[in-house]
């Protein structure tokens, strides 16, 4: 078996976190709520090296939550000036008048009265009050996430809600009863430094042994993505120009989606389909018939095609311009022509509708 494959998933964290986590920022060997609440706000979005620098200035300049609180914004958002994300510098600076206003200039002992805080999240509350104050709270940053996603084998985006809160209970249920401080550091290590988003170190990881996405090979799927946006929806009209069993084919422009394809002719929406098959394509049509909507997925919108069936009544030689084809059917399938189209022409076949 593993070596250690039979201690506690928390077990297995903490001693990784003493043998191989990080002991040396400028935010850890301390239990001063301040220090640890400037340096998680400061850590959200942000990477340790980047961060570091700027910890150490704003430390330097506002020394405690009342030299905070006493600063001018524009004081405090200068020494976020490069870190981005700056209302996290405006929370920071009301949160600390809120401390000082509120509580007395002491910080409040508990992960929920911590979260009441601007800018402080449930994740964050939590880490300060683990750190502070030893309180057992569960921490759920992105990079836990994603190694509980794994751990878990959790499908879904963890920005989901069910998904998420189903993570919120593995990460409650997984908390070990003492060393919490060991335990938090490690998971952020963890995350961080072993279970990458890419490329990730699972040869030097604690929890490998029992990993799910590691034994279903699922480490490159696994946290999933965030859906892709719902694409924009385009509209269009198509006229099938129909007579004796054969339809019109018009060449489209050159660049444009489907270029130097043939295709239905294009109408706009607000197209007088009886005066278009006239004026522009010299045809007398009887009544049109809207055929089923056809939807295609572009790359960067669906597009929705409308056919309208115009059955031909009367030709003048104008249909026959160049650009244009009159093709049985079964030939125009074969033509070069847009895979949905050709699905169209499929529906039409045996169409033979005479005027
Ligand atoms: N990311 C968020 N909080 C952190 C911490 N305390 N140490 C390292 N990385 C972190």
């Amino acid at each position: 078996m593993t070596p250690g494959r039979d201690l506690p998933f928390a077990q297995r964290v903490i001693d990784w976190q003493r043998r191989h986590g990080r002991h040396d920022l400028p935010w850890q060997r301390t239990q001063d709520p301040y220090r640890l609440w400037v340096s998680e706000i400061m850590l959200q979005q942000t990477q340790v090296t980047a961060v570091i620098p700027y910890f150490t200035r704003f430390m330097a300049s506002f020394p405690e939550v009342g030299a905070l609180a006493a600063a001018h914004e524009d004081d405090v958002l200068a020494h976020w000036s490069g870190l981005g994300y700056y209302a996290r510098a405006r929370n920071l600076h009301r949160a600390a008048q809120v401390l000082v206003e509120q509580h007395g200039g002491r910080f409040p002992r508990s992960a929920a009265a911590l979260a009441e805080l601007p800018g402080v999240g449930r994740s964050t509350a939590a880490a300060i009050a683990a750190f502070a104050f030893g309180e057992r709270a569960a921490i759920l940053d992105g990079n836990v996430k994603r190694v509980l996603a794994r751990w878990l084998g959790v499908g879904g985006w963890p920005g989901d809600g069910k998904v998420q809160s189903g993570l919120w209970e593995a990460a409650e249920r997984l908390l070990p009863d003492q060393d919490i401080e060991a335990y938090t550091q490690g998971l952020m290590d963890l995350g961080s430094q072993v279970c990458a988003r890419t490329s990730p170190r699972c040869e030097a990881c604690p929890v490998a042994s029992d990993c799910v996405a590691l034994r279903e090979g699922l480490t490159d799927r696994l946290p999933a993505a965030r859906p892709a946006k719902a694409l924009p929806q385009r509209e269009t009209v198509l006229l099938v120009l129909a007579r004796g069993g054969e339809v019109m084919l018009e060449k489209r422009p050159p660049t444009g989606i489907w270029g130097g394809l043939w295709s239905f002719p294009e109408l706009a929406l607000d197209d007088d389909p009886q005066r278009v098959s006239e004026q522009r394509y010299g045809a007398a049509i009887a009544p049109i018939e809207a055929l089923e909507p056809i939807e295609h997925g572009f790359t960067h919108f669906r597009l929705r095609l409308q056919p309208w069936l115009a059955p031909v009544t009367a030709l003048t030689p104008q249909a026959n311009a160049p650009g244009r084809l009159w093709l049985p059917v079964s030939d125009a399938i074969g033509a070069a022509v847009p895979a949905p189209i050709r699905k169209l022409l499929r529906s039409l076949e045996g169409f033979d509708r005479k005027p």
